[in-house]
Formats: C-alpha cells, structure tokens, sequence
C-alpha cells in the first residue's frame, strides 16, 4: 500500500505557550525549534507575532534559525496581524502565513458580534492579503468543531478561492466525538467543491481527553496536517500530543495510510527540554515520554519482554529516544568540551559571557555531581538564561529540620542591589523558607502549584523543582534546579517572582473580535 505524507505541525510554540505559565522567551523558543528541526517536523508554529515586541522577535529569530521545517506566524484575520507576521517571517527559508477567523454561530455572534457574510468577507480579505506575501497560506476555521456544516462548506470554498492551501479544522474547545469529527472531515472533503486543491488539517483540544483520538479519526477520513504539541501542551486541557500521534500512526501502519518524516529518536529529547524550559512536569504514565512508559513493574511482564520483547512491548523505547542517561561531561571537562556538547544539543551562545556563565555553574556542580549528563545542562542552560527581570536573587540560605522540632529557615536576598535577611518557621524546610522569603518581599502571590521532579536518576540527581504563582489574575511559573532541593525551591521561587515584575503587554489571539 503506498502511504500519503501527513504533515506534522508543531504548535508547542504558539498554543502551547498560551497554556497559562507556560509562556517562553526569544531565546527558549530558539532552543526548542532547534530541536523540533531535527525531530524533523514540517511545520514550526513559532508564535503570534502582533501580539507583543517580543512575540515578534521570537518568531523572526526561529524564522532565521530554522532551515529544514516550515516556519508559521499566526494572525487574526486583520491586515496589520498579517503585515507584522509577514514582517517577522520574511528571512525564512519557508515561511507559512497561518490566519484564522472563528465560524461557529456562537463566536460569530458573541465574540466577532458578525454575520456569516462578514466572516466569509473578512476570511477571504485576509487571505487574499497574505497571499502577497507567500503562497503559503493556512485558513483556520476557528471553532469548526461546533460550526455549522453547511457554513463551514461555504467559508472554506471562499477561502480555497481566495489562495488558502491548506484549510484547518479546529475542535477549538475539545468538543467532538472521534466518529463525528472523523465524518466531519469526509463531508467536507467530499461537499467543497475545489476541496483538491488545498490540504486539510486538524487542530483538536484535550478537553474531553479525546484530542489524539480526533486527530486520528480526521486522518482516517482524508486530513492530511495534524496540529500537535510536545508534551500535549497547549490552551487548557492542551493540544493533540505530536508524541502519541506520530507513534500511533508508525505503529499501526496497518491502519493508517500515512507516513510522517519525523526522526522519533529525537522524541524524548524534545519532551525532556520543553518539559524544562516551561516547568510543565511530564506525567510518569504519559504515553511515549512519561517515566514509566516502557518500564515493566510486574513479574509476568517483566518475565515475558525477556522472553521476548514483543510479548508485552509494541514499540521500543530506544526508537523514541529512550537511552540509559549518557554521562556527557565531568568534572575534568573543560570548556570546549561544554561549548562542543551544547552546540550538539542545539545551544549556541551569541557571547563569550553567557558561555562563560554557563561554564561556571558547570563547575559548581560537577563539583557536588560526579556525572553531568544531557538533562543536568539543559537545566543548566535554563538557570542561566537571563531573565527579563532579575530584581531577586539568592544570596544565602540555611535550614534547620530535625525530628521533633519545627523547620527553620534564614534567607538572604539581594532585592533591587538591596540586602535583606529573613527568618521563619514553617511546615517543613520548604514551607519554613518560603516564609522567610515572604517575610522580606511581601509579595501577595497565592501558591497554585509546587513540584520536585528528579532531572536524572541517583540520590546525587539534581532536583528540578517548579513553582506556579499567581497575582490579580495573572498565572507564571518559576524554574530552579539543585542536586539540594530546598535551594532549587528557593530558586523557583524568586524565578517566579521575577517574572511577575515583568508586565505581560501581550495580546491573546483568540480573545477579542477581528
Ligand atoms: O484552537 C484553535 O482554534 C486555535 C486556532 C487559532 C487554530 O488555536
Ligand atoms: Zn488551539
């Protein structure tokens, strides 16, 4: 049977950063879309470029890294949100204009306060507009997952019309069923007229837990573009995992008539770094890059996979990039040997310094590490990224936690070039120092969320904490990494809290009207 390509395209820098916390840096979107170029997907959704300076620059940057994927800025269907994404895009090597207007009746009057008509006119304005710049034009119907079908027909003929070749069908609020999107997709294929001449894809939400299962039936019924993020990320309940598709598609070649070019090898590297780089921890029984994916607990299974590996293993884990943690650098390594390794792992520095900042944790840790591997550097690289904000930073930090007394803990800060000390008691050596840290910095931050994750494996690990925190309704998360964990909590801590003094001045693609 000969196999169609599905085009694999990758979102984890655009809705997946519009998970809240997860938003990233110019510089940590660089190092993922490295990484993505080399997971070979075809299309690197790079962010949304009029929604801040610094989404622009984001998505210039990937756009002038990336050489072997498409590059794609997103816009409303606005001329100016197509003139900047053009802009941002305009040194890539293949850029895609990626425009979307919503077409459900509820978002069409609620939302884009619109009749159909002036959706269908504003649609194919903004198509026509971006086909100046490329022909490379994506038309999402946002919200086709609950639009009308007979509408959907129409606007998506206007846009095939219009230039569009590629037509995205967005189960933009997780709502369809596997057999009903499926038999969405084979309506329109078979009712749109010039349905041939443009690819279809699908976007689908997890919000039912049936993104993966979506996507798949939209396959089987003629998609040929899925939209997908590493790790499942995205808005709310998150996207179609670019993971579970990709191997569900390989694995079941008796099912699917579709090959993708993707080198899976490169899967579990990509989950490690955007699972750093946003401080969303991966679940251990995710499928494909959860800890636990290929590990065999029981004493049958363990029996049968030495037996015979296909007893209880459908994939190998080697082929998705599973490997015994290579120890990459030591103690000994000096720092061409670091420069060398980064550059492998997709890390280039634009100044001696930031190599050089880089180089000196290095040393401070292999000094309490005896092997560094691939996962402590990441973590290393994502520590020394300059923030945006750096108004507070460690300083000191001593804890006392023994049996039968109550944790304390004393802090020093450097608070805008300002010392400060603080002391506190709390529930235990965390708590204790976090109080202290409050009881200087006062800060009126509610803790959502705090996670320890071990980067690597070994008591001498380091460990990989996160901390989510919010004020007046705005969500960040904060990274810190030490092979002593209530330092890399501390560390966190003041992450988040820098964040928090940077304003957000960015606007969500799908919040207001056209
Ligand atoms: O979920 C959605 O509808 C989207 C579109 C902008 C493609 O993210
Ligand atoms: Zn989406």
């Amino acid at each position: 049977m000969s196999q169609d390509a599905l085009i694999i395209f990758d979102t984890t820098l655009r809705d997946g950063e519009q998970s809240p916390g997860a938003s990233m840096t110019r510089d940590e979107k660089l190092r993922i879309a490295h990484l993505l170029e080399k997971l070979r997907v075809d299309v690197i959704e790079a962010g949304f470029p009029a929604a801040s300076p610094g989404d622009f620059e984001a998505v210039r940057a990937v756009a002038r890294a990336v050489k072997d994927s498409r590059v794609c800025g997103l816009t409303r269907a606005r001329a100016e949100d197509i003139d900047r994404a053009a802009e941002a895009l305009k040194d890539a090597v293949a850029p895609r204009i990626h425009t979307f207007i919503a077409t459900s009746s509820i978002h069409m009057q609620h939302k884009l306060r619109m009749s159909p008509d002036q959706v269908v006119e504003h649609a194919v304005a903004a198509i026509r507009h971006a086909r100046n710049y490329t022909d490379d034009v994506e038309f999402s119907a946002e919200d086709a997952g609950r639009s009308e079908i007979d509408f959907l027909c129409r606007v998506i003929e206007a846009a095939i019309d219009a230039g569009a070749r590629t037509i995205n069908i967005p189960d933009t609020v997780g709502y369809a069923i596997p057999e009903q999107f499926g038999a969405t997709i084979a309506t329109l294929l078979e009712r749109v007229p010039n349905a041939d001449k443009a690819v279809f894809s699908v976007h689908c939400h997890n919000d039912l837990g049936l993104a993966v299962a979506n996507s798949l039936a939209a396959v089987l019924n003629g998609a040929r573009q899925v939209e997908c993020t590493i790790n499942a990320l995205g808005e709310r309940a998150g996207n179609a995992s670019l993971e579970e598709i990709v191997m569900a598609v390989r694995t079941r070649q008796d099912i699917f008539p579709v090959e993708t070019r993707i080198d899976a090898t490169q899967i579990v590297p990509c989950s490690r770094l955007v699972s750093n780089v946003t401080g969303f921890p991966v679940q251990p029984n995710k499928a494909i890059v959860g800890a636990n994916a290929f590990a065999h607990e029981s004493g049958i299974h363990q029996d049968g996979v030495l037996k015979h590996r296909d007893t209880y293993e459908i994939m190998r884990a080697e082929d998705v990039g599973w490997s015994a943690n290579r120890m990459v650098l030591g103690k000994h390594s000096g720092r061409n040997a670091l420069r060398s390794r980064l550059l492998e792992l997709g890390i280039e520095f634009e100044t001696a310094a930031e190599l050089d900042e880089v180089f000196a944790r290095f040393k401070d840790l292999a000094d309490k590490k005896h092997d560094i591997f691939d996962e402590d550097l990441q973590a290393l690289v994502s520590e020394a990224a300059p923030e945006a904000s750096d108004r507070y930073r460690l300083k000191f930090l001593r804890v006392c936690s023994e049996t039968g007394t109550t944790p304390h803990a004393e802090v020093h800060l450097e608070v805008d070039g300002e010392a400060l000390s603080g002391s506190a008691d709390g529930g235990g050596p965390v708590d204790a120092s976090f109080q202290a840290v409050e009881s200087m910095v006062n800060s009126g931050t509610e803790l959502l969320l705090y996670s320890v994750n071990n980067i690597t494996s070994g008591t001498d690990a380091q460990g990989e904490v996160t901390v989510r925190l919010s004020r007046a309704g705005r969500i960040v998360n904060g990274q810190g990494a030490d092979t002593d964990i209530v330092i890399a909590s501390v560390k966190a801590y003041l992450n988040a809290l820098n964040r928090l003094t940077v304003p957000p001045a960015r606007a969500h693609p799908q919040h207001d009207g056209v």
